[in-house]
């Protein structure tokens, strides 16, 4: 089955924030799953470079249009690969074949009687690319999208005779109640349609940054308006200037637009369909707008979130997790690092990572990390049977585009699997000489994680495989057909080995390093007795020991902190992230000894993982990091 998905193209007049990296989030998540499925997927994005907008942009840039969009479409691009988006194609307006796909299109319009020539008088809004007739105005001269000062415009101009599919819209929406996600927003497209559809200006001739007219209409005064230019991208993609056998893909299973451009998604394009007797898409998701602490982002604030930072510091299929899981689609939502990194510590960490490291560390205790289903459904059938019930409702959540639903679903399963280990307590069974009862458990709860993997696999591509490898299998099409359309278990296998998945993070961007070692000594070695004092064997619960720093370098953006490279001669050096950039260069600390706290938690620390801490000591005059008086092992033990 072909499936067709695509973001809009995104205007290059500024660089990507995070409600682009949203669209593009939510239609790379679709893609993947229905290639999950075994669909055959084409997924589509790309950028709108043409337009009055655009052309204004490159002037104050003192940069001419091609050149301007060239730079700032490769920043999208650049973005999504560094982000894996896994688009199939990257469309740019100002390619040859989607001009020649536009032209084509403008002209089978004309000819069929569509596109009229006429006179243009009314007001426009340059940033909205968009036409307003006087009565929609606010105050008579703002824009009712974006509140900007609109602009009057009169010109000649072609016409687009919209108002002759008044009816036949209305009648589409009636027979295809799923074609705008969420339904609730088709109300506000048939009132808008109701009040009056009027023809519609498709072209411009007081600026020039824009696809001419067909040759053979003799008229280069005009260039085509932004928004039929653009919305053709959806079919000059797929080939439509040269009959390509991709146009296999039309019509689009999904469009996937902001709230803000539904309008020209669910009335204009379906017209242009219609009048270019084209099959209409089967769906326009229209999502909601992203705040940041609470207000709308706007370069003059300064508080545009860049999606790349977001991703460097927090991951960015964690990142991914967030936006699609906090709020649910068609709603606005806002982004603030304490929500972010609350879901990661809790959702991620809490709920999915510690199930893995519970299995990968009872396996290994008691079965010699193998893992075997057999028991699974003699011991925990109503178990399993719930997980399997629970799963098969999420594609229908999936298919309404309720990704937040889909999610919050999906975590019920590793509530099952983290309260079974709670209640069957695999360790208690072992020392009763029940070992077939808890390696059942542990079984069973290593099957919910696989096939949560899998539907998980979507929204966190690369985590989900590893999860699967520490399973022994793999995430594809007959994974998927065997764990979650048959519902079968897997075949005995041994668990490989996993660091944490999801280290905690213990504070926002720049942190403190001080404050995290006052925060551990407080909860690792607080004083039990009245008198302050602790127990000798409290004092040893702290594993101290001597290690050589084989690499350090500085952290990038970071005033405080410096990436070092610890050998305690275990498998692998250890990172350990230290604030002493202040008073250590990198050069003097490599091949030097120091003391580390060996058995903290892993922590992350401007995006990386600590395995460590160093001692030191810190008056006035600075920090000193405490030696090792002469040379001693890597590893040993003080205390
Ligand atoms: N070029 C047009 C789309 C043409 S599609 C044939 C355009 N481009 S845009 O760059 O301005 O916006 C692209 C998408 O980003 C839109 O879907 C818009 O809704 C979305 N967003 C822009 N700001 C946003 C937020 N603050 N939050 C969420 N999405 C936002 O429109």
């Amino acid at each position: 089955m072909t499936n067709y998905i695509t973001t809009p193209i995104y205007y290059v007049n500024g660089e990507a924030h995070i409600g682009h990296a949203y669209t593009t989030f939510i239609a790379d998540t679709m893609a993947r799953y229905a290639r999950l499925k075994g669909d055959d997927v084409f997924f589509l994005t790309g950028t709108d470079e043409h337009g009055q907008k655009i052309e204004e942009s490159a002037k104050k840039n003192n940069m001419l249009p091609q050149d301007f969009a060239n730079e700032i479409s490769k920043t999208f691009k650049d973005l999504w690969d560094s982000l894996d988006i896994s688009y199939d194609k990257f469309i740019r307006t100002t390619d040859v074949n989607h001009t020649k796909g536009v032209q084509k299109a403008f002209l089978t319009m004309y000819k069929n009687g569509d596109i009229y020539k006429g006179n243009y008088s009314g007001h426009y809004c340059v940033s909205c690319e968009a036409f307003f007739p006087q009565t929609q105005l606010v105050d008579g001269e703002f824009c009712p999208d974006c509140g900007r000062e609109t602009t009057i415009v009169e010109e000649e101009s072609y016409f687009f005779r919209l108002s002759k599919y008044e009816k036949k819209l209305l009648e589409f929406y009636e027979s295809n109640p799923d074609f705008i996600l969420p339904r609730s927003r088709k109300t506000e497209i048939t009132n808008f349609i109701k009040s009056g559809l009027n023809d519609l200006s498709v072209t411009r001739t007081s600026f020039s940054w824009g696809i001419k007219l067909p040759d053979s209409l003799h008229d280069n005064k005009h260039v085509m308006y932004v928004w039929l230019d653009a919305l053709m991208n959806y079919i000059t993609a797929l080939g439509y200037a040269e009959d390509d056998t991709n146009m296999k893909y039309w019509p689009a299973n999904l469009h996937l637009v902001g709230k803000d451009i539904l309008r020209f998604h669910a009335v204009y394009w379906p017209a242009f369909l219609m009048s270019l007797d084209l099959p209409l898409p089967k769906h326009i998701g229209a999502h909601g707008w992203w705040t940041k602490d609470g207000e709308k982002m706007s370069k003059s604030k300064g508080n545009v979130v860049a999606p790349k930072e977001v991703c460097d510091l927090y991951g960015v299929e964690n990142f991914r997790y967030f936006m699609l899981r906090e709020v649910p689609f068609g709603q606005d939502g806002d982004f603030s690092k304490r929500a972010l990194i609350d879901r990661i510590n809790s959702d991620l960490g809490n709920d999915l990572g510690n199930l893995l490291n519970r299995i990968i560390g009872m396996s290994g205790k008691y079965s010699d990390l193998h893992i075997d289903s057999k028991d699974v459904l003699k011991y925990h059938s109503s178990e399993f049977d719930k997980t399997v019930e629970i799963l098969s409702t999420l594609p229908s959540y999936i298919d309404k585009l309720q990704l937040h639903k889909y999610l919050e679903e999906l975590w019920k399963v590793f509530s099952i699997a983290n309260k079974a280990i709670e209640e069957h307590t695999p360790w208690v069974k072992v020392k009763e000489n029940k070992t077939e009862e808890a390696l059942a458990t542990i079984a069973l709860v290593a099957n919910i994680l696989a096939k949560a993997s899998i539907l998980l696999y979507p929204v966190m591509p690369k985590t989900t495989s590893i999860i699967a490898d520490t399973l022994s299998f793999s995430i594809d099409t007959n994974s998927y057909e065997l764990l979650i359309i048959k519902k079968g278990l897997l075949a005995p296998f041994f668990i490989k080995k996993t660091p944490p998945l999801f280290p905690r993070i213990e504070d926002e961007v720049d942190i403190e390093i001080e404050s995290t070692k006052k925060d551990t000594v407080k909860t690792e070695l607080k004083p039990q007795s009245d008198d302050g004092l602790i127990e000798i064997g409290q004092f040893f619960q702290t594993s101290l020991k001597v290690g050589t720093v084989i690499d350090a370098v500085e952290v990038a953006k970071s005033k405080k902190l410096l990436c070092l490279k610890v050998d305690l001669a275990e498998n692998e050096p250890r990172q350990i992230i230290a604030g002493i950039k202040e008073f250590y260069t990198p050069k003097e600390l490599i091949g030097t000894q120091v003391c580390v706290v060996a058995n903290l938690k892993p922590a992350k620390l401007m995006g990386l993982v600590s395995e460590g801490m160093l001692l030191a000591a810190k008056d006035e005059s600075g920090l000193s990091l405490l030696r090792i008086e002469s040379y001693k092992k890597e590893g040993t033990t003080i205390g």
